[in-house]
């Protein structure tokens, strides 16, 4: 039968034959899939664990911090921050193809996660030996997802399996693989994860880059930074983050809308809202949200988003469209 208990002890014994006494690097976004892959390792190796945060510079407002609050305090977990955000800037310039961007953040996530891992081992004063396992927090509809279920199509190529680079110098440790969101948020609590992260709605790991249908630019991204942030606070104070499975906020910046603010005739883009309601982000349904909501959100990210002058909604179920724009 299945229970949280059973997988966490199937896992833990797994997860010490596979690694045996060797060094993991687990890359930590503070989403569930993480947090929980990391705590699972953790339980099974401990201090052979580091986790390395790569602030890629695409995260949403106050994601960086809550990583080392939330986390790192309740599991202890040794962590290694990585600012990242130059990096991944001029590698994705010019880049406005979704697999593209997808292929360019995976590629440089493991680059910077092979140099965090040749300081651990420099830290740790172990010269010539290197770090032989990477944690991922892969789920089931992922690996379906990029063509690796069987029968699949390959839809999109995840950052975490497509678009993996074939020189990886890591194995793999996907304790995740085998399941869906809801039984990864049980395992987690079984594990003791704080609720705050068990609960945490999906935020993929290309982050804000995928939300922005045009190239990258580090204005863009202050620009989507502070829409996503508008709409989040309301969502919450309206008390609906767990009748939504997310709200992605997507800024067509290759799209311009005329509107009319203050004394004149602006020439803008529109920021889209993407609530859905979903089981496993398999299929979703559009989340119908109270329309004064709406207007709140609406209101707020016109009013106080510079270069914003249209908010839409998306009212799209998956299929046909997916969650996410790209
Ligand atoms: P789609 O857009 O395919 O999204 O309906 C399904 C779920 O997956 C998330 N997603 C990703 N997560 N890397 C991730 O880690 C990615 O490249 C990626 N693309 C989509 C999306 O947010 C939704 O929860």
């Amino acid at each position: 039968t299945w229970t949280a208990a059973n997988v966490v002890d199937d896992q833990v014994a797994i997860i010490r034959e596979q690694v045996g006494d060797a060094r993991v690097i687990c890359g930590l976004s503070g989403g569930v899939d993480s947090s929980v892959a990391a705590a699972l390792v953790q339980k099974a190796v401990g201090s052979q664990l580091t986790c390395v945060f790569v602030d890629h510079g695409l995260l949403r407002e106050g994601e960086a911090e809550q990583v080392e609050v939330d986390f790192v305090e309740s599991t202890g977990v040794k962590l290694k921050v990585v600012d990242a955000r130059e990096r991944f800037l001029s590698a994705l310039a010019g880049v406005s193809d979704p697999e593209t961007k997808r292929k360019i953040i995976g590629r440089e996530f493991i680059r910077v996660f092979e140099d965090a891992a040749r300081e651990v081992v420099e830290e740790a004063g172990e010269v010539g030996s290197e770090v032989k396992f990477l944690v991922q927090g892969t789920l089931y509809p992922d690996v379906v997802e990029s063509g690796g279920g069987e029968g699949a199509a390959n839809i999109k190529s995840h950052h975490n399996v497509g678009g993996l680079p074939d020189d990886l110098q890591f194995s793999l440790v996907e304790p995740l693989r085998t399941l869906f969101k809801d039984e990864v948020r049980a395992v987690g609590l079984e594990l003791g994860v704080p609720e705050g992260i068990v609960w945490r709605q999906p935020f993929p790991g290309p982050g804000l880059g995928i939300r922005i249908v045009g190239d990258v630019t580090a204005e863009r991204l202050e620009i989507l930074r502070a829409a996503d942030s508008i709409a989040r606070e309301e969502l919450t104070r309206a008390g609906l983050d767990r009748e939504i499975w997310q709200c992605p906020v997507v800024l067509l910046a290759d799209v311009r809308s005329v509107g009319v603010q203050g004394d004149g005739r602006t020439y803008g883009h529109p920021i889209v809202l993407r609530p859905v309601s979903s089981e496993d982000a398999m299929t979703a349904d559009w989340t119908r949200l109270p329309y004064d909501v709406l207007s709140i959100i609406s209101t707020r990210i016109t009013n106080e988003v510079k270069d914003v002058n249209r908010v839409v909604l998306d009212v799209t179920s998956k299929p046909p469209g997916t969650i996410e724009w790209e």
